[in-house]
């Protein structure tokens, strides 16, 4: 039975320590912005943020992130970083079908916090494992400079 905070709130599920997390974050706590893919940690439509960290929810057993923070797309408004990177993503329409998105966003705020400013190289890397079906590539990495390259005034570069 772990404890953890989902989006600010302190959690406490009755659910096995070996449920996936993404289990518990769509069918228990009901949000589903974040998807189910591939179920093995191939495609990064499930990625949610532990700490901080990108991590696949998919594969991450409810043990592993026991006293942990966990914060899913619902709340990454909530994260001035999480906001530029979605501002970027609808000022170019970055969106088509949608449904790798979630995890996209979730991936490309764990990069800027990590690197404000990141090379393509970068953007690679930290991308590398989120799969877009639609092809979305281009503009993806496009949002991300266009994100990287508007900080606010009040917003720590860390
Ligand atoms: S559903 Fe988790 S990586 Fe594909
Ligand atoms: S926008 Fe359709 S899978 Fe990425």
């Amino acid at each position: 039975m772990p404890a953890f905070t989902l989006n600010g709130n302190s959690t406490t599920l009755d659910l096995p320590d070996d449920m996936p997390l993404l289990w518990a974050i769509r069918d228990v706590a009901g949000l589903t912005g974040t998807k189910f893919g591939c179920g093995i940690a191939q495609c990064g439509a499930c990625t949610v943020h532990v700490d901080g960290a990108p991590v696949r929810s998919c594969v991450t057993p409810l043990s592993a992130v026991a006293g942990k923070k966990v914060v899913t797309i619902e709340a990454i408004e909530q994260d001035p970083v999480g906001q530029r990177v979605q501002a970027a993503w609808r000022e170019i329409d970055v969106v088509q079908c949608g449904y790798c998105q979630s995890g996209q966003v979730m991936s490309a705020t764990a990069l800027l916090h990590d690197k404000p400013n990141p090379s393509d190289a970068d953007i690679d890397t930290a991308m590398a494992g989120n799969i877009c079906r639609c092809g979305t590539y281009s503009r993806i990495r496009a949002a991300i400079k266009i994100a990287a390259a508007k900080p606010t005034s009040q917003e720590p570069r860390s």
